[in-house]
């Protein structure tokens, strides 16, 4: 387990911030990187060509590293719907075959799938909330010869259910169905390696447990998939981009691996180097220790919560950081808004209060957290 590091953040004492799943705090390394990175363009005569690979190539390789996978397999992309719309571009399905989705699966996760069943006769099959919380076996109750592509995250975002990814990609590839990820809530709190799941596609938005800026994510590609063809045709995805001189002599050929799915601009001065600097962190903190961290705060919090009426789905069935906790009595829609005025903040999804501390959380974070739900319990 790691000590808490709230040193490296600006989180004033009297905050408890368990909201990471909303948007983690910027550490004071990303900040200063972000700070050198945004002036930068004060002296553009100081950007050189080779300057708008440089830091995309540091980017692309540290965020492999983080997935287990080649670098040449990920594209820099702005959002997860990004990368769920490339993956709905290239991936085939027809008449009569079906989309897997989760019930109450994140929107930027399911408004592209359902448009792309629309589109071609396929239907959307969604996977029932499980009432045992197991939404693993029903994922693989649901993975039939009918499924073409399986779109589905690694924690399943208002219960905090966790996927079993690696038997769900064994079963995708037994019945030919395409895997695609949105990682978007588990990337970086919690362990994942390309090479077991062997996903097609698999996306995270930087701002969440990625601890980066907003409007920057990362898209893993499978080598099967590097043939297709990009959201955006841009100058820099082409194989002759590095010559700045020659830019109009068009070329058919696209550059190596996933960066013909790069966006427009990702070179992105001002933010990647913030981004690049955040996953470095994280890899020196190492993703299991910060799972391990997070999940003990959660362990104990889950324990205090049953004590005054609030309950969370089994621990081996739950990702370690993100808990979501219910009422018999329901939750009350302004319960952030309440905390929030004690400075304790969480998050309502669906039907839950979602709690989901990092590394720079202490006990007396959970203790502040329980000690208001206690009183709005009554207790
Ligand atoms: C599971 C999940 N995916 C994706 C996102 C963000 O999507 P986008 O990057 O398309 O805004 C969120 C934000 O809350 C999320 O919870």
């Amino acid at each position: 387990m790691l000590p808490c590091q709230r040193h490296l953040f600006d989180i004033p004492e009297d905050v408890a911030y368990l909201n990471c799943a909303y948007m983690s705090p910027l550490m004071r390394p990303v900040i200063e990187a972000g700070n050198v990175a945004l002036a930068r363009k004060a002296h553009p005569w100081e950007l050189t060509p080779d300057q708008f690979f440089t830091g995309s190539e540091e980017f692309r390789a540290t965020a492999a590293r983080l997935l287990d996978a080649p670098a040449d397999c990920v594209a820099i992309v702005s959002s997860a719907s990004y990368g769920i719309a490339t993956a709905t571009r290239n991936l085939p399905v027809s008449k009569g075959q079906s989309i897997l989705v989760l019930e109450e699966q994140f929107p930027s996760n399911y408004y592209a799938w359902q448009r792309l069943a629309d589109e071609h006769g396929a239907a959307l099959k969604i996977v029932v909330w499980p009432d045992d919380g197991d939404w693993t076996a029903a994922v693989l109750n649901s993975v039939t010869a009918d499924v073409a592509i399986a779109a589905l995250p690694h924690v399943q975002w208002t219960s905090g259910g966790t996927l079993d990814l690696v038997r769900i990609g064994d079963a995708c590839r037994k019945i030919g169905a395409a895997l695609v990820l949105d990682l978007t809530q588990s990337l970086g709190a919690l362990p994942f390696s390309v090479r077991e799941v062997q996903p097609d596609f698999a996306v995270a938005a930087n701002y969440k447990w990625l601890m980066g800026p907003y409007t920057t994510g990362l898209l893993y590609v499978a080598p099967k998939w590097h043939g297709g063809r990009p959201l955006e045709e841009n100058w820099i995805q082409r194989e002759n981009a590095r010559d700045f001189a020659s830019l109009i002599l068009y070329t058919d050929k696209y550059d190596e691996g996933a960066r013909r799915f790069d966006m427009g601009e990702r070179s992105n001065f001002a933010l990647l180097p913030a981004a690049t600097r955040a996953i470095k962190q994280l890899l020196e903190w190492g993703v299991a220790e910060i799972s391990e961290t997070a999940g003990t705060l959660n362990r104990q919090l889950a324990a205090a919560a049953a004590e005054v009426g609030f309950s969370s789905p089994p621990e081996d069935l739950r990702a370690p950081h993100y808990l979501c906790l219910r009422r018999k009595a329901g939750i009350l829609e302004e319960l952030p808004d309440i905390l929030a005025r004690q400075k304790v903040f969480v998050s309502v999804r669906g039907s839950s209060v979602r709690v989901t501390p990092h590394v720079y959380n202490s006990a007396t974070d959970g203790d502040r957290l329980i000690a208001c739900l206690r009183q709005i319990a009554g207790g």
